[in-house]
């Protein structure tokens, strides 16, 4: 099983932007736990990152055939982006949301995901841990799931 992770934009910068609200990991440490975590699990998974909106669809596009799963996130694209939700629904991908922060104790336009709807469910406010418990349940759920 090959699962595609998604950073969107930003998400580069993670460890020296707003420590207090997304905490001290960088985006290279938070790939390598992924990665370790994918050996555990008996997976393999791709990391990329864009801060652009276009190349994360091209990405989703281009996933069916090559990834049974995608974990996702999206960054301030989540609150905007309709046509990042479009792909993830047009591809049929099973898809996991994840945020650092708790986007619902936040500002108020930061409570609206339009991922959320297309997805098959959203981790939020546990930290780079978000992204750990977002592989192992897309991971359980494909497993789940295989056809
Ligand atoms: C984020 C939350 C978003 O509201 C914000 O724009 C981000 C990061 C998170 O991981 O907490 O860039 O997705």
């Amino acid at each position: 099983m090959h699962i595609l992770v998604l950073h969107g934009p930003n998400l580069n910068l993670l460890g020296r932007r707003e420590p207090e609200i997304y905490g001290s990991l960088s985006l290279v440490e938070i790939d390598q736990r992924l990665q370790a975590q994918a050996t555990e699990l008996a997976v393999q998974v791709t990391c990329r990152q864009s801060n652009h909106e276009g190349v994360l669809v091209d990405w989703i596009q281009q996933a069916l055939g090559e990834f049974q799963g995608l974990l996702i996130n999206p960054g301030a694209y989540t609150h905007t982006s309709l046509a990042i939700a479009d792909a993830i629904r047009g591809t049929g991908l099973p898809t996991v949301e994840v945020h650092l922060s708790n986007i619902y104790a936040r500002e108020n336009y930061r409570h609206h995901s339009w991922i959320a709807p297309v997805a098959i469910g959203q981790i939020s406010g546990l930290g780079g841990a978000s992204y750990r418990w977002g592989l192992a349940a897309l991971v359980q759920y494909c497993q789940e799931h295989q056809s």
